[in-house]
């Protein structure tokens, strides 16, 4: 799901493409104006300057006037003197407005993320969106910033000197006009090469970054089953492709670079061969030949440089494609144009002959959610329970918009979550999942993530912050270093399991949702620090709306009633006790429940003993092993220390 995704947007002229900048531009043009003028200024300064040189050599040089001389030699100097500041002045113009495209455009495609479906997320890889937001708006903001003005700037170039030198004489302007036109073509078709290769490596890059980001986040899972070889054995294949593109790359330049020294030699060999006749013949005198020369090298970078800057162009459209590949997605999930008020809200929610399949579903295959027909009374507790894989998590996505159903719908009083604002939706409906997952910031922050009507370190919010802590059972907040004021996540401290879920539901709890969604989120809690959440939840909440997951037998009996979920529907509806009488199905998954609670207690039972059997293990088996990890063969000392030992015991 890489490079397929970059293909399916239409095809568009690399012009309007780019034009697709605009809007990004706009409060910049002024600075881009003003340094295309620049530019503008600074090489029509250097086409001034074969001219002064005519006059020079045809004038004060053979009329040997030492005043006429000085002039001219000034007149030199100060239009290279000129030319230099406008040079300065030109990046001066343009440096303030490339950084800022290129935050508006990071800024917008931030934005852009934050209102994108999940099924977005689902589909693009991590690192893909990453290499767009930083490399390709990177690349764009460079060519705003030199590409785009140059290139325009040594185009007018080239005309207006082309001119001057068929005023010299038509016959060297043609000839220097025949000879640089291979040079164009080299550079178009480097141009169609480069593109390609271009578009490769920037996907490429964008997978590599994928394994990483994959990588540094399974780092446990990679190292707890020895697959740490493998990954990178994995990222060394993707590096290498990545390498040999860059290879193709660079000797596309390579050969460029070869035809952009050599067909302008060739072309002065030219023009010098035919300036001379033409000077036998009369036609023109030395001074115009010297001059022409002259306006030939100041046009030779311009020529050069237009391979390059084509290619450049069409670095930039492609980042630009690739960028606007994110931008174009359409969020699927966003308010209704009239969007509904829900005005008090009660709480009720029902689903309503709700279907739902993922995209990525298989053809054929019937939808995971078939169907789906349940109502939640205000301020009822509803546990749903249905053996793994059955779309129980799929289901608690849907109050809360997270996906949108395929077919049905979900309301709250009666109301399409669809037809209601997401500010409103969101305000209301509450959820915790059992990956909790914690931002790099302070526990009082997480918790508080919901609520920017409270002022978080105000009394409003403490009170806030408090409750919800205490609901969730997560007093240990107070233990940490800095207590609730402790950073936490990635780039803070690291928390359990446990503790990261208390946090999460902590988070449900202080949003004050009309409903709350839970996924499992209480799965990594020992039994009792579960019944005394489930208990306070109850009191706090009393008038909330809950639809738990349940995974153990004792949250089920917390909850007012239970909703059986089985091959896409709802397959029964009641109290615990109902359900075990009336349903076969449903006792089979509570046994089935019971069987992972028991396996659970056993668990906890022997944690003393579990802990230090791994170590144990490891040691045991690391040189033994007939496949040996490099980690362990890259230092071979440890084997010969561990082998002795062995022998010993045996
Ligand atoms: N983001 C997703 N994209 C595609 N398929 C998914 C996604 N999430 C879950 N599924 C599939 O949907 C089915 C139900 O998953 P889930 O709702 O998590 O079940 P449960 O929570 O009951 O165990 C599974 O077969 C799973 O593979
Ligand atoms: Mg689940």
């Amino acid at each position: 799901m890489t490079s397929s995704t970059s293909s399916r947007s239409p095809r568009l002229s690399t012009s309007r493409a780019l034009a697709r900048l605009f809007p990004f531009v706009r409060p910049v043009m002024p600075r881009i104006a003003l340094g295309a003028v620049s530019a503008l200024a600074a090489s029509l300064l250097s086409l001034g300057i074969p001219l002064v040189l005519e006059s020079v050599v045809g004038g004060p040089l053979s009329s040997g006037d030492p005043a006429q001389l000085a002039w001219g030699a000034a007149g030199v100097l100060a239009l290279g003197l000129l030319e230099a500041v406008m040079v300065w002045a030109r990046r001066w113009f343009v440096l303030a407005p490339a950084a800022r495209v290129e935050y508006e455009l990071r800024v917008g495609i931030y934005g852009r993320l934050q209102r994108l479906p999940v099924a977005f997320h689902d589909r693009w890889q991590s690192g893909q969106l990453l290499s767009r937001m930083m490399q390709d708006v990177g690349v764009i903001g460079r060519w705003l910033s030199f590409g785009l003005v140059l290139l325009v700037v040594n185009v007018i170039t080239i005309v207006a000197g082309t001119l001057v030198l068929f005023r010299w004489h038509w016959l060297l302007g043609t000839v220097f006009l025949v000879c640089s036109l291979p040079l164009w073509i080299a550079g178009y078709r480097f141009e169609k090469r480069y593109g390609a290769l271009a578009r490769r490596s920037q996907d490429q890059a964008g997978d590599l970054a994928t394994s990483v980001e994959e990588s540094v986040h399974g780092i446990r899972v990679l190292k707890a089953f020895g697959r740490g070889h493998h990954a990178l054995q994995r990222f060394a294949r993707q590096a290498e492709l990545l390498r040999e593109t860059e290879l193709d790359k660079a000797r596309a330049v390579g050969l460029i670079w070869f035809w952009l020294v050599l067909l302008p030699d060739i072309a002065f060999a030219l023009c010098l061969a035919a300036g001379i006749v033409l000077i036998q013949l009369g036609e023109i005198d030395v001074a115009a030949l010297f001059a022409f020369f002259a306006m030939a090298t100041v046009l030779r970078w311009p020529m050069e440089s237009i391979g390059f800057l084509f290619s450049f162009l069409l670095d930039a459209r492609t980042a630009t494609d690739r960028v606007f590949e994110i931008v174009d997605e359409p969020t699927t999930v966003a308010d209704p144009d009239d969007p509904r008020m829900l005005g008090r809200v009660r709480g009720a929610l029902a689903f309503e002959g709700v279907r739902f399949r993922y995209q990525d579903a298989a053809e054929g295959e019937r939808d995971l959610l078939d169907g789906v027909d349940l109502a939640l009374r205000p301020g009822e507790t509803m546990a749903l329970v249905g053996l793994t894989g059955s779309g129980k998590t799929t289901l608690t996505t849907l109050p809360g918009r997270l996906y949108d159903v395929t077919g049905g719908r979900v309301t709250i009083d009666g109301v399409d979550v669809r037809d209601l604002s997401l500010d409103e939706l969101r305000a209301n409906v509450g959820m915790a999942f059992e990956d909790a997952t914690l931002f790099s910031q302070t526990v009082r922050e997480n918790v508080l993530l919901g609520r920017d009507d409270v002022d978080p370190f105000g009394s409003d919010g403490e009170a806030v912050l408090r409750e919800a802590l205490a609901v969730a059972q997560a007093g240990f907040v107070d233990a940490l270093p800095d207590g609730v004021d402790t950073v936490i996540g990635e780039e803070g401290l690291s928390l359990s399991g446990g503790q990261r879920q208390r946090l999460a539901l902590a988070r449900a709890v202080a949003a004050r949702p009309t409903v709350l969604v839970l996924d499992d989120p209480l799965s990594a809690l020992d039994v009792d620090t579960e019944a005394l959440v489930e208990e306070a939840l109850r009191e706090v909440l009393a008038d909330t709306t809950a639809l738990v997951v349940a995974h153990r037998p004792s949250t089920v009996m917390l909850a007012d009633r239970v909703a059986l979920l089985r091959d896409g529907r709802i397959d029964a509806v009641g109290t615990h006790a109902e359900l075990l009488r009336g349903s076969e199905h449903y006792r089979h998954v509570i046994s089935s429940l019971e069987a992972e609670e028991a396996a659970e207690k056993a668990g906890e039972a022997a944690e003393g003993h579990v802990a230090a059997a791994p170590l144990a293990e490891a040691g045991a088996s690391g040189p033994a092993a007939p496949t040996p990890e490099p980690e362990s063969d890259a230092d071979p000392g440890i084997r010969d220390r561990i082998d002795p030992q062995k022998e010993a015991t045996r």
